[in-house]
Formats: structure tokens, C-alpha cells, sequence
């Protein structure tokens, strides 16, 4: 799979298949409009019928057309010609991908002039552009004995205008798109496959040649760190767990890390409150906030931003063996507080502890965290918002932002003193489950908050309803599978932190 950028006149180029797209009028009858002029003219009964409407992410296919050096035609919405947004682009890109993969040709050309309508629009929707095809190319297929070769595909984004700013845009959406897409392998490997020492195995390798320094923790290490959350998670478990540090340098050692951190539980049965079976598989999951934190780092030191960033990801599985931590029990987290574990289904919320407690050491600008903690999540948002947690405004707005230029949607969830006083214990510090009744997110995010220190800006992602299986709305995402999401939003985190 191979994506690029041609500057060239498109009416020059010979290719079994041509994408140009179409926009419907904001005004009352007005007809659609193909954004190829010759095409437009060429397409008019089609248009005429109301065969092309413009409707976005519509796909009309003219096969054997053969118009110029082209043999295969499709017409791709893009909606209103007033409504045109990154997000817009980016999945009608997806459209544009799945109609050329369906016609089994091995080179394709996308017509983006006229996709794009100001100077401004050509850059940011070029980036859209190279997100939405390099998501949209990801499948996991490694697994499968008769796994099917993927063909060769380029894809040749076509515009005759030679803009330095365009080139960079659709380069970092390469780049983005390819870190996601790593993000998405981690999560969809299943946990035999993914255990914390594959997971930190496979950290270290993929950030050879890229300057991230990346340290890790095994067992004993993390015994001496006094890191007693993700050990004591971890004592269910024949598998290690392990403590990931990933360093990136981009600028002055006196400027103060980005730092971001990860719940990398690789499978979470629940331990010995076990979870009912069904669905249980799904658990493999759990690791999405590490793994997309991992991209995230990745990305940021692809695209050399000129910050100093750090990941940490705590990783262990939680599951039932003879040494569990079982409810009752009481440990003490890495910055000296302890916490009786009602609920062992709880766990990522003791991992993340000492990973925060750690991240305050750093003394950072700002920790930012992404986690599949919790269940109650789902039920708040679903599979369309990601909730987040800050009580700092200035971040809050950072975010705000963040996820503008982004595109993903995030909501911004209550925290109180009320989820605080939620989750007093009752024979040590805290309860890692809430005494109070609702507001189970809010409350995770509240246990969270005590191990974070004072005066540093602070956001905390739960990702429990995004992480995964949100192709039924996003059709650049894997309808069931690790959706990579908010490393887009992170890398956007860390630029408003430069
Ligand atoms: N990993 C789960 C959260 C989760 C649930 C993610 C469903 C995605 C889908 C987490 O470890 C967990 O089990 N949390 C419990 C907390 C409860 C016991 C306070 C939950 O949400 O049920
Ligand atoms: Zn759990
Ligand atoms: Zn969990």
C-alpha cells in the first residue's frame, strides 16, 4: 500500500482508475457539481437523473468509461459545497478507498483539485486526505493461516498546485495515519499474543530509528520502584508485568516534559471478581490507552515537534491465579498512599497510580493519560465521544482545541470534591470503588486525581467506549477491532505545548 502526493496536471497520467468527487448546492435547486470540469460535463445526464447528488460519502461507479487515460470512473459525495470539513474529507476519503480496493486495480488517481476550496482548506484536508486513506488501508489479517496477500495498491493524490504547506500536511497525515494504525495492531493482537513483555518488546523495536529512548521496568524493577498497584495486580498472573518509558527529546533539556500515560492491562478478566463470560474476550482490549500512547509517541517523534515528551505505560494482565490480589486486600502505591482493593475488576485505576505518581516526579507541563477504565463510560457516551476529566481550565481549552484540529470527539466529563469524598477507604487511604451510588467514571477519575501532584495540569481520557468497534459510525475504523483512538489528539496536545 503506497500513498503520495503528485504534483502534476492530472489529464497527463494513464491509470486503470480516476476518483473525482462531487458537492451538492447549499442552494434551493441548484444541481450537484462534479469538481473535474470535464467530467462534469461528460457526467451530465448522470447528474441530470440524479444519479451523482453530491450526498456525502456517495459512491457512483462508471466502469470502462475510459475517459482520457483513465478506464475506471467513480464519483464520490463529499455533501454541500458550504459543509466541506476535515472530518468531511477524511471520510469520504474512506469511500473513495473502499470503492478502489472493490475494483481490484493495482494503481489509482484522486483528483483533490476542487476538493479543497481556500489555501487553508487545500492544506489541512490534503492532511485529512492522507489520514483517511492510510486508515482506512489498515486490516488484521496476520492471524489467519490463509491469510491473503494484500495487493499492491498506489494511490496517487493528484493536484496541480505545487504548495510547500499542502506537501507537509499530507506528509504528517502519512505519518499519523501509520502511528494510529500501529496503535490499532497492538490492541487487536489477542492477549497470549500481546502479554506486557511482547507489548514492551515490541515498544522498544518499533522505536529503533526514531529517537524515543525507551526504558523498561520487569518485575523485580518495579518491586524496588515501590510501584505496589501494578504489582499487586499483577500477583494473579504467570505473566511479568512490565513498566514502559519512552523518552523523546525535541528540544532543551530545561523544558519541561508533555507527559502521557497509558493502562496497558493486556487482558482483564476482573481477577477474582471475575467477569461474567460473555463478551469477556473483548478484554483484550484493555490495553488501548497504552498502546495509543505508544503510537502517539511515536508520532510525535516521526514529526521531530520541537517538545520534549515522555510515555509511561503500566502493563500486566489481571487475572485469577493463587497469589491475586484479592477483595480486601490493602497496597500501597509508588507516592506512599494505600488503597483497600474492593473490587479487583478495578484494576486499571491502581496501575495508572503508580504511573502517575511517577509522571509527578518528572515534573512535567502537563499529564495527559488515556485509559479503557470503565464501564460506566460506555454507558455515558457510547462509541462517539471520548469522555475527559480536568478541573485545569487552561487545559481544558488546550484540548478543546485539540480535538477541533483532530477531528475526534471528545466530551468533557464532571469532577468534583464530592467523587473525591466518594472514594475515602474505610481501613486505608481510599477505596478503589466509589461508596456513592452513579458517576462511576467521575469517581475513577477522582482516585486517579490523588496520585497526581499538586499544581500540574492534569487531563485524564477514558477511552472504555471509543478504544474499539466504532466502524459503524467511522467508516476509516475497523468495524470491530482497536480504533487508535486520541492519538490524533495527543500529537495536537503536544503541539499546543511547544
Ligand atoms: N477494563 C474495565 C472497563 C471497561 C468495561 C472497559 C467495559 C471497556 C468496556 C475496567 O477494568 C473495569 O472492569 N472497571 C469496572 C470498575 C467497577 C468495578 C468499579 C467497571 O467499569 O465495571
Ligand atoms: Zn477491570
Ligand atoms: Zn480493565
Amino acid at each position: 500500500m503506497a500513498f503520495n502526493l503528485l504534483n502534476k496536471d492530472i489529464e497527463t497520467l494513464t491509470c486503470p482508475a480516476l476518483v473525482v468527487f462531487s458537492k451538492a448546492s447549499s442552494q434551493k435547486d441548484k444541481p450537484p457539481k462534479v469538481t473535474h470540469s470535464e467530467l462534469h460535463k461528460k457526467l451530465a445526464a448522470s447528474l441530470d437523473d440524479k444519479a451523482i447528488t453530491g450526498k456525502h460519502q456517495e459512491v457512483v461507479l462508471f466502469r470502462e468509461l475510459n475517459y482520457k487515460g483513465f478506464r475506471h470512473v467513480v464519483v464520490v459525495g463529499l455533501g454541500k459545497d458550504n459543509q466541506q470539513t476535515h472530518e468531511n474529507v477524511r471520510q469520504s476519503m474512506a469511500a473513495a478507498y473502499e470503492a478502489i480496493k472493490a475494483l481490484g486495480v493495482k494503481e489509482a488517481a484522486i483528483h483533490f483539485d476542487g476538493v479543497a476550496t481556500g489555501k487553508k482548506d487545500a492544506a489541512d484536508f490534503a492532511k485529512a486526505t492522507a489520514e483517511g486513506l492510510m486508515l482506512t488501508s489498515y486490516v488484521f489479517n496476520e492471524l489467519m493461516s490463509g491469510k491473503k496477500e494484500e495487493k499492491e495498491l498506489d494511490v496517487h493524490v493528484v493536484t496541480k498546485v505545487n504548495d510547500k504547506a499542502m506537501k507537509a500536511a499530507f506528509a504528517e497525515g502519512i505519518i499519523l495515519g501509520s502511528c494510529v494504525n500501529f496503535s490499532r495492531r497492538l490492541g487487536d493482537m489477542p492477549g497470549n499474543l500481546m502479554t506486557p513483555t511482547i507489548l514492551a518488546d515490541t515498544t522498544v523495536e518499533a522505536a529503533k530509528g526514531t529517537g524515543v529512548k525507551v526504558t523498561v521496568w520487569d518485575k523485580a524493577r518495579i518491586k524496588k520502584e515501590k510501584m505496589g498497584g501494578l504489582l499487586g495486580v499483577s500477583n494473579g498472573s504467570a505473566q511479568e508485568p512490565r513498566f514502559i518509558i519512552m523518552e523523546y527529546r525535541g528540544t532543551a533539556a530545561s523544558k519541561k516534559p508533555v507527559c502521557f500515560v497509558g493502562k496497558g492491562l493486556t487482558f482483564d478478566c476482573g481477577g477474582i471478581s471475575i467477569k461474567p463470560s460473555a463478551g469477556m474476550e473483548e478484554m483484550k482490549f484493555d490495553m488501548c490507552g497504552g498502546a495509543n500512547v505508544i503510537g502517539t509517541m511515536l508520532a510525535i517523534a516521526k514529526l521531530k515537534l520541537k517538545i520534549n515528551a515522555v510515555g509511561l505505560v503500566a502493563s500486566t494482565e489481571n487475572l485469577v491465579g493463587p497469589a491475586a490480589t484479592k477483595p480486601g486486600d490493602v497496597h500501597t502505591a509508588r507516592n506512599g498512599k494505600t488503597f483497600e482493593v474492593n473490587n479487583t475488576d478495578a484494576e486499571g485505576r491502581l496501575i495508572l497510580a503508580d504511573a502517575l505518581s511517577y509522571a509527578t516526579e518528572l515534573e512535567p507541563q502537563v499529564i495527559v493519560d488515556a485509559a479503557t477504565l470503565t464501564g460506566a463510560m460506555v454507558v455515558a457516551l457510547g462509541n462517539t465521544h471520548t469522555g475527559y476529566f480536568t478541573r485545569n481550565g487552561g487545559l481544558k481549552g488546550k484540548i478543546e482545541k485539540a480535538a477541533v484540529q483532530s477531528g475526534e470527539w471528545v466530551w468533557n466529563m464532571p469532577l468534583t470534591d464530592f467523587h473525591v469524598k466518594d472514594m475515602k477507604g474505610t481501613y486505608a487511604d481510599l477505596s478503589n470503588i466509589s461508596a456513592g451510588k452513579g458517576a462511576g467514571s467521575a469517581t475513577a477519575a477522582a482516585f486517579l486525581e490523588q496520585f497526581v501532584g499538586e499544581g500540574i495540569p492534569w487531563a485524564h481520557f477514558d477511552i472504555a467506549g471509543t478504544g474499539w468497534a466504532v466502524g459503524n459510525r467511522l467508516p476509516y475504523c475497523p468495524k470491530k477491532g482497536a480504533s487508535g483512538v486520541m492519538v490524533r489528539t495527543f500529537v495536537e496536545i503536544a503541539k499546543a505545548h511547544i
